[in-house]
C-alpha cells in the first residue's frame, strides 16, 4: 500500500463552531499523520483555482461567499492509501447521503456547508498541497 498525501482544508464552519480538535482527533485516531498544518484566510483568486470544475455552476458564487467567510485550517494529511481514506472518513458530499460516523455525516449542516474538504485523487493531492502550501511542499 503506498504513503500518499492528501490536501484537507477545515472550512469556515468548522472553525466558528469550534470543531477543529474534534476533527483532527477523528483524523489521527485513523493513525494518520499530519505533516504541516496552518489557518489561512482565502480569496476570490485562490477559490477560483481550487474550485474550477465548479465555476460555471450557479451556487459558485455562495461556495466562495461561505469560503472567505472566516479563516480556513489547511493541513497536509500522510498514510496508506491517505486519499480514498480520508474522503471514506470524511463522508459523501450531499448532506442527506453522508452517513452517521463520518465528519460530514456527523457534523455537516447541509451540502455546502460541510465542515471539510479533502483532495479526490492523489493527483490532485499534490496540485493542491502546493497549491496551499508552496512549490516546495
Ligand atoms: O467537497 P467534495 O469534493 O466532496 O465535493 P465537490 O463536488 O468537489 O464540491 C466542492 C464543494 O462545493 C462541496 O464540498 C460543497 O461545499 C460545495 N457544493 C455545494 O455547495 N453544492 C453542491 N451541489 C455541490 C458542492
Ligand atoms: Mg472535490
Amino acid at each position: 500500500m503506498p504513503v500518499e498525501r492528501t490536501y484537507i482544508m477545515l472550512k469556515p464552519d468548522c472553525i466558528k463552531r469550534k470543531l477543529i480538535g474534534r476533527v483532527i482527533k477523528r483524523i489521527e485516531s485513523k493513525g494518520y499523520n499530519i505533516s504541516n498544518i496552518k489557518m489561512m484566510n482565502l480569496d476570490e483568486k485562490i477559490l477560483t483555482e481550487h474550485y474550477a470544475h465548479l465555476v460555471d455552476k450557479p451556487f459558485f458564487p455562495s461556495i466562495v461567499e461561505y469560503m472567505t467567510s472566516g479563516p480556513v485550517v489547511g493541513m497536509i494529511v500522510e498514510g496508506e492509501n491517505a486519499v480514498k481514506g480520508m474522503r471514506i472518513l470524511m463522508g459523501a458530499t450531499k448532506f442527506e447521503e453522508a452517513t452517521a460516523g463520518t465528519i460530514r455525516g456527523d457534523f455537516a449542516t447541509s451540502t455546502s456547508e460541510n465542515i471539510i474538504h479533502g483532495s479526490d485523487s492523489s493527483e490532485n493531492g499534490e496540485i493542491e498541497i502546493k497549491r496551499f502550501f508552496g512549490e516546495n511542499a
